[in-house]
């Protein structure tokens, strides 16, 4: 799989983000290790807090469909910088896909640099802490 399609697959994505509150439109693409793509978008609620980001909707995706082993996860927005993935998103693809998951940020001009998960989100809370007790 090229990156430049994972990328492609983003900016789709980015087309159906639903964002009429903040007009703010991410998407998502990941890649799993035998090379399939799940998309996601942000999806907004008029109920701002029930909205949810285009990586958790990707992994959510992802996860529902049984996938188990991830490579990467391409992530763009409108703005001219890299959008981050928030906090939240980062626990919840350390969750789903695992602390190697490649992190690619890309601006709307194809720009990109990439981060392992692990250096997104050192020192997580997970699973491990709850079987230790
Ligand atoms: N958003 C994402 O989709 N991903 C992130 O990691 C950051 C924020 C969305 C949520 C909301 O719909 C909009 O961007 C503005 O915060």
């Amino acid at each position: 799989m090229e990156k430049e399609t994972l990328i492609e697959k983003a900016f789709e994505a980015k087309r159906k983000s639903y964002a009429p509150y903040s007009n703010f439109h991410v998407g998502a693409a990941l890649l799993t290790k035998d090379g399939k793509i799940y998309q996601g978008a942000n999806i907004e609620n008029s109920s701002y807090s029930l909205t949810v980001c285009a990586e958790r909707t990707a992994a959510f995706a992802a996860k529902l469909a049984g996938e188990t082993k991830f490579q990467a996860i391409a992530i763009t927005s409108d703005s001219n910088d890299f959008t981050p993935p928030c906090g939240a998103c980062r626990q919840v693809l350390m969750e789903i896909c695992g602390e190697d998951l490649e992190v690619i940020l890309v601006k709307p001009d194809k720009e990109s640099k990439s981060f392992k998960l692990r250096e997104l989100l050192p020192y997580s809370f997970g699973s491990k802490q709850l079987n230790d007790v």
